[in-house]
């Protein structure tokens, strides 16, 4: 009998998700392997299971195609996460539901292709008694054991375009734009983004800001003739000694939304410098769309990488990219810990050269 592999997609969506796809079917399908895709995340590994054929001809468009074309789901059954970096223990008995509709589907191996969240229900799936491999995908690029995930580039790319609109508008009316962006508790889409749109204030959770900073910063530039302002803030930023700006409370089996603090930080500025000042919330804007070249090729390597893991039987490992080469590592030591932007790294280093403000004290930010 022909070997059949699974693939599934879970937790948000991603530019990226159906090139991905699409390199784990045309692997397969070049090793004779035929790839079932399971439909709507873990859930559809449950009875009664919902799966289809992938065929080789179904995958022209697929490289830049935004979305999935599996489904995706990051709540129910199987919700990984319920805060900052607390991971849920799945119901043994969904567990047991999940293996026994993986193995009714005749499957030698599960490909998951998720964040944090969907790869720590992978390593559960995986202790559970089901081979796994992953594949590490999120905008907000917060997973540890890869020096990128895919779907951050395009995030980064659309963010620092829309940066750019804000910057014009900014321009135009004397104005303070803040630009609120997404990234949960990990600042990489802000810094990066802030730093190629040439924000002015650069706010991320990594670094508690303080009002009175940001809005010297203002002053400061007003005081040069510069009578614009661009402020980008990460939607899990906080004012020093606050508590993070939220959309709704947690859940038992659900993460907190994240966003709002734009708004505060937009009110706050106007209110300390007099200066008129809007807000732009990205939102999941950043999710959407074409994956950009580095991700259409980065979720091409991941997939062959993924199909190249299994034809070696190597379980319980998720495909990684340390330049110049993907490489593997185990999903258990790449979740549960959030991969955070570094205080002392070359990003921030470089935003402080350029007189880039992290809303900070220190003389070394403003
Ligand atoms: O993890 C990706 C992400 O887009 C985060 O940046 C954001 O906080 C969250 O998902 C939003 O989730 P939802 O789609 O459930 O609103």
């Amino acid at each position: 009998m022909k070997t059949r592999i699974g693939i599934l997609t879970g937790g948000g969506d991603c530019p990226g998700l159906n090139a991905v796809i699409r390199a784990v079917v045309k692997s397969a399908f070049k090793r004779g392997w035929e790839t079932l895709g399971i439909m709507g995340g873990f859930e559809g590994l449950l009875a009664p299971t919902n799966s289809r054929v992938l065929n080789y001809h179904e995958m022209d468009g697929l490289l830049y195609l935004g979305g999935t074309i599996l489904g995706t789901c990051n709540k129910g059954r199987f919700s990984g996460k319920t805060g900052h970096g607390e991971t849920r223990q799945i119901d043994p008995d969904v567990l047991v539901d999940a293996r026994a509709g993986f193995e009714s589907l005749g499957l030698r191996a599960l490909v998951v292709v998720g964040g944090d969240g969907s790869l720590t229900i992978a390593q559960q799936c995986f202790e559970a008694g089901i081979p796994v491999v992953g594949v590490p995908k999120t905008i907000d690029n917060d997973i540890d054991g890869t020096v990128v995930t895919f779907g951050f580039d395009s995030a980064v790319s659309f963010a620092t375009d829309a940066l750019d609109r804000l910057r014009s508008t900014a321009q135009s009316h004397d104005r303070v734009m803040v630009g609120e962006v997404m990234g949960r508790y990990a600042g990489w889409i802000a810094a990066h983004a802030g730093i190629a749109g040439g924000a002015d204030v650069i706010l991320i959770p990594e670094i508690p800001f303080h009002m009175d900073a940001i809005c010297r910063v203002v002053a400061e530039r007003e005081a040069e003739g510069k009578r614009f302002t661009l402020v980008v803030v990460a939607e899990g930023a906080r004012e020093a000694g606050r508590d993070f700006v939220t959309m709704g409370e947690a859940g038992a089996i659900r993460e907190a939304r994240l966003g709002g603090i734009g708004a505060v930080v937009a009110e706050a500025i106007g209110r300390g410098t007099g200066k008129e000042t809007r807000v732009c919330v990205l939102g999941h804007l950043q999710r959407g769309g074409v994956p950009t070249t580095f991700d259409r090729l980065l979720c091409t390597r991941f997939g062959a990488s993924a199909v190249e893991l299994i034809s070696k039987e190597k379980y319980g490992y998720m495909v990684a990219h340390h330049p110049p080469d993907t490489s593997a590592v185990l999903i258990s030591y790449a979740v549960g810990r959030l991969r955070t932007v570094p205080l002392d790294g070359d990003i921030l280093r470089t935003g402080r050269a350029l007189g880039i403000s992290f809303g900070d004290r220190s003389p070394a930010s403003s």
